[in-house]
C-alpha cells in the first residue's frame, strides 16, 4: 500500500490515532486526550477536552523557538508598488498590540469582530490579534456593498468593527468608511467601536466619524496582550457565504479542529515545511485567504505572500510572474479564473520568460473547477504540476486533492484527484443510493466530517441541519454535483443548487433576484448562472415587466446594474438583462432555472413534462437564438 492509502485507511478505520496523531503537529496548552466527541451526532466536536491558542500557535511558538527572524508575512501590492516584510518577531509583537487594542475596547473571548479589511497586513494582523485574545473575528470582503455588511454585522452582532479608509481597484479607489457608517446605520446591532487603518491613497479617516478609532493612534501607547487559551471547540471565526436563499450562511470554525487540519495540510498536500515561501492569490474575506493566506502558512512557520492586485492590468499579464521572481515563491495557490485572464492577456506566456520562476515547484488551483484547456496551457508554460483541489468555505480545506506532500499522484485533466484521508466522499442519487464508479449524482461526504470543518452555522442549528445534514442520513450534502472514476478520482462537474460561482466566488442567485424584484417596474424575474469564457459564470438577469410599466430597455438594465451594485456590492458583476414576456414555469409555479440556463448556454434540452405553458418557452429560445 502506497502512504495515501495507508492514511486514507487509517484516517478511516482508527480515526482517534490518525488525528490524535496529527494533533502533535500543534501546541496545546491542554492537550486532548480525545479527537471526536460524537455524543450529540450528527452534530460532532473535534478535541473536546483541550485548550489552545491558535495565534500562539501562528507566531509566538516559532519565535520561542529561536525562528524570530524569519520572514513570516511579505505584503506585496502591484496597487502602490510597496513591498513590506514582516518577520515573525515583528508580527508577533504587531498582533499583541492589536490584540491589547481590542481588550481595551472591551472586545472580550467569545465576542465577534467583523473585519472589514482590503489586502493589508492588517487585515491579517486584526484576525490573528481577535484569536489572541479568544475574539470571534467574521471578515467581509470588501467587493460587498453596505446593506450586505448590514446583515453580516446584524446576524454576527459585534463588538468592533475594524476597517481601512479603504482599498484600491484598478482605475479608482473604493471608499470604505462611507459604507461602514451606512452599515451601521442599517444594521440594528450597533458595535461599540470602529477602528480604522488610515491608507494616505484613500480619503476619510476616523476623526471624520464620531468615536472612530485610528489604527495607528490606538496602537501607540497600548499594553500588549498575552494569547488567552480557548477550547478547542470555541469559535475562532464565521465567515459568511451564500446559501440559496439571500440570507447568507455564517459558517463556523472552531479553533482546535482548525489548527490540526491546516497543520496536516500544509505538509501533506501542499508539501510546504518551515521556512518554504507560499503564496496564495486570494483575499482574506474568502475562506482560501483565512486558510492559506493567513492560518496555515504561518502554522508551520513558513513565509506568506500576501498580494493586493490583479492577475492582469496591474500592470500586466506579468504580474504574478514578477511576484513569483521578487520573493522567490515555492507554491502559488490561485484560481483557475486568474490563469485563464492571464491566458486571455498573454497566450504565449511572453511575461513568463521575462522572470525566473525557477522556485517554483507547484501551482495549486480552486474556488473552482479547474478546466482541462486552462490546466494543460497552464502546465505547459509553467513546466511544474499544476494541481486542482475541491473543497468549500464549509470545509475549510481541501476535500479532494493530489496530496504532493503524501504521495503525489498522476493527475488527470478536469479531477481534483482522490478523497483527502478524513473525507468518505460517495455520490448519490435523488433517493440516496449510491451510485457506481462513473454515474454522477450528488457529492455527499460520510459523518462525521473530519476536524477543522465547519462546527455549524452562526446560531442557526435548524438552518445547519436542513441545509446539508437532513438530506441524507448519515451525510453532509455538499451540493456540488459530479462523480468518482473507477481509480477513484473525483470529478466535480457543478453546483446541483441555485449557487453560482463568479470567477471562484460563490454567488446566491436568489438574493440578486431579490435585489431585481425591488425595482419599481419588475413584475418578476429569474437569475441564472450562464457560461462565462473567462469567470467560469456570469449572473444573467430575465425580467417580466409590470403592466403598463412603460421604460427603456437599457435604462431598466442601467438601473438594475446600479441597484445590485449599491445593495450587494461590485463582486456580484451583475450585467445582463433580459426583457421576456414571461418566464417559464412548471404548472405549480416553479421557474424552470436549469432548463433557461441550456437554452441562455445554446446546450440541448428537453420540454419539461410539468411544463404550465410549452409557447413561453419557445419563445424565450427564440429571443435567446436558442
Ligand atoms: N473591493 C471592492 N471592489 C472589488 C473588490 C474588492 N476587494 N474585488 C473586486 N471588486 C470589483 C472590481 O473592481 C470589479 O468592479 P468593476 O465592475 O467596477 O470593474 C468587480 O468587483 C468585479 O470584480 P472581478 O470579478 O474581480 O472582475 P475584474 O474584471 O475586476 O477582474 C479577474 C477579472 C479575472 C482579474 C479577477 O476576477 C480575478 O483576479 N479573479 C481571480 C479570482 C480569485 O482570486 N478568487 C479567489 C477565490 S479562491
Ligand atoms: P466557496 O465556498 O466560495 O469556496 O465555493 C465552494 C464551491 O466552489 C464548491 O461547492 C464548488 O462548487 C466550487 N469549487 C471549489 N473548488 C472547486 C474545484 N476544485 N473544482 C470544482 N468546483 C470547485
Amino acid at each position: 500500500m502506497g502512504r495515501y492509502s495507508d492514511a486514507f485507511a487509517q484516517a478511516r478505520d482508527d480515526r482517534e490515532g490518525f488525528w490524535l496523531t496529527a494533533a502533535e503537529g500543534v501546541d496545546w496548552v491542554v492537550p486532548p486526550t480525545r479527537a471526536l466527541d460524537d455524543t450529540a451526532a450528527p452534530i460532532y466536536r473535534w478535541f473536546p477536552d483541550s485548550t489552545l491558542n491558535t495565534s500562539y500557535n501562528a507566531l509566538d511558538r516559532h519565535v520561542e523557538a529561536g525562528n524570530g527572524d524569519r520572514t513570516a508575512l511579505i505584503w506585496d501590492s502591484a496597487m502602490i508598488g510597496e513591498t513590506r516584510t514582516y518577520t515573525y518577531a515583528q508580527l508577533l509583537e504587531q498582533v499583541s498590540r492589536f490584540a491589547g487594542v481590542l481588550s481595551a475596547n472591551g472586545v472580550g473571548a467569545g465576542d465577534r469582530v467583523v473585519i472589514y479589511m482590503p489586502m493589508i497586513p492588517e487585515a491579517a494582523i486584526a484576525m490573528l490579534a481577535c484569536a489572541r485574545i479568544g475574539a470571534v473575528h467574521s471578515v467581509v470582503f470588501g467587493g460587498f456593498a453596505a446593506p450586505e455588511l448590514a446583515t453580516r454585522i446584524d446576524d454576527a452582532e459585534p463588538v468592533a468593527i475594524v476597517t481601512a479608509s479603504g482599498g484600491l481597484e484598478p482605475g479608482r479607489t473604493v471608499e470604505y468608511l462611507p459604507m461602514v457608517a451606512r452599515a451601521v446605520e442599517l444594521a440594528a446591532s450597533k458595535p461599540a467601536t470602529v477602528i480604522v487603518q488610515d491608507r494616505p491613497e484613500i480619503g476619510g479617516s476616523a476623526t471624520d466619524h464620531d468615536g472612530w478609532l485610528d489604527w495607528d493612534a490606538a496602537m501607540a501607547d497600548v499594553a500588549p496582550a498575552a494569547p488567552t487559551p480557548v477550547a478547542a471547540t470555541d469559535p475562532l471565526y464565521i465567515l459568511y457565504t451564500s446559501g440559496t436563499t439571500g440570507k447568507p450562511k455564517g459558517v463556523v470554525r472552531d479553533n482546535g479542529g482548525h489548527a490540526v487540519a491546516l497543520t496536516w495540510s500544509m505538509a501533506n498536500i501542499y508539501g510546504i515545511e518551515p521556512g518554504d515561501v507560499w503564496w496564495t492569490a486570494s483575499d482574506v474575506g474568502w475562506v482560501v485567504g483565512h486558510s492559506y493566506i493567513v492560518y496555515g502558512p504561518l502554522l508551520v512557520g513558513a513565509t506568506s505572500v500576501m498580494y493586493e492586485g490583479k492577475p492582469v492590468g496591474t500592470p500586466d499579464a506579468g504580474a504574478f510572474w514578477r511576484v513569483i521572481a521578487d520573493h522567490r515563491v515555492n507554491a502559488l495557490f490561485t484560481a483557475p479564473t486568474a490563469i485563464r485572464a492571464i491566458r486571455k492577456a498573454d497566450p504565449e506566456a511572453t511575461e513568463l520568460a521575462k522572470y525566473d520562476t525557477s522556485s517554483l515547484r507547484t501551482l495549486f488551483a480552486a474556488g473552482e473547477r479547474l478546466d482541462p484547456d486552462t490546466f494543460e496551457w497552464s502546465s505547459g508554460v509553467l513546466g511544474v504540476p499544476v494541481v486542482d483541489h475541491w473543497w468549500q468555505t464549509e470545509t475549510g480545506w481541501a476535500i479532494a486533492a493530489n496530496l504532493r506532500g503524501l504521495e503525489p499522484m498522476p493527475l488527470k485533466a478536469g479531477s481534483p484527484t482522490v478523497p483527502v484521508p478524513g473525507y468518505q466522499v460517495g455520490v448519490v442519487d435523488a433517493e440516496g443510493t449510491l451510485l457506481a464508479a462513473g454515474e454522477e449524482g450528488n457529492i455527499v461526504i460520510e459523518l462525521p466530517l473530519p476536524p477543522g470543518t465547519l462546527a455549524g452555522l452562526w446560531r442557526d442549528e435548524e438552518r445547519f441541519r436542513k441545509s446539508y445534514l437532513s438530506a441524507f442520513d448519515g451525510y453532509y450534502l455538499t451540493g456540488d454535483s459530479g462523480y468518482v472514476d473507477a481509480d477513484g478520482y473525483v470529478f466535480v462537474l457543478g453546483r446541483s443548487d441555485d449557487v453560482i460561482n463568479v470567477a471562484g466566488h460563490r454567488l446566491s442567485t436568489g438574493s440578486i433576484e431579490a435585489v431585481v424584484a425591488s425595482h419599481p417596474a419588475v413584475a418578476e424575474c429569474a437569475v441564472i448562472g450562464i457560461h462565462d469564457d473567462l469567470k467560469g459564470q456570469r449572473p444573467s438577469g430575465y425580467v417580466v415587466l409590470k403592466s403598463g410599466a412603460d421604460i427603456d430597455p437599457d435604462i431598466l438594465r442601467d438601473e438594475l446594474v446600479a441597484l445590485v451594485r449599491n445593495e450587494i456590492g461590485a463582486v456580484a458583476t451583475f450585467r445582463d438583462v433580459t426583457v421576456v414576456p414571461a418566464l417559464p414555469k412548471t404548472r405549480s409555479g416553479k421557474i424552470l432555472r436549469k432548463t433557461m440556463r441550456q437554452i441562455a448556454d445554446h446546450e440541448e434540452y428537453t420540454v419539461p413534462s410539468t411544463i404550465e405553458d410549452p409557447d413561453v418557452l419557445s419563445e424565450l429560445a427564440r429571443q435567446l437564438g436558442g
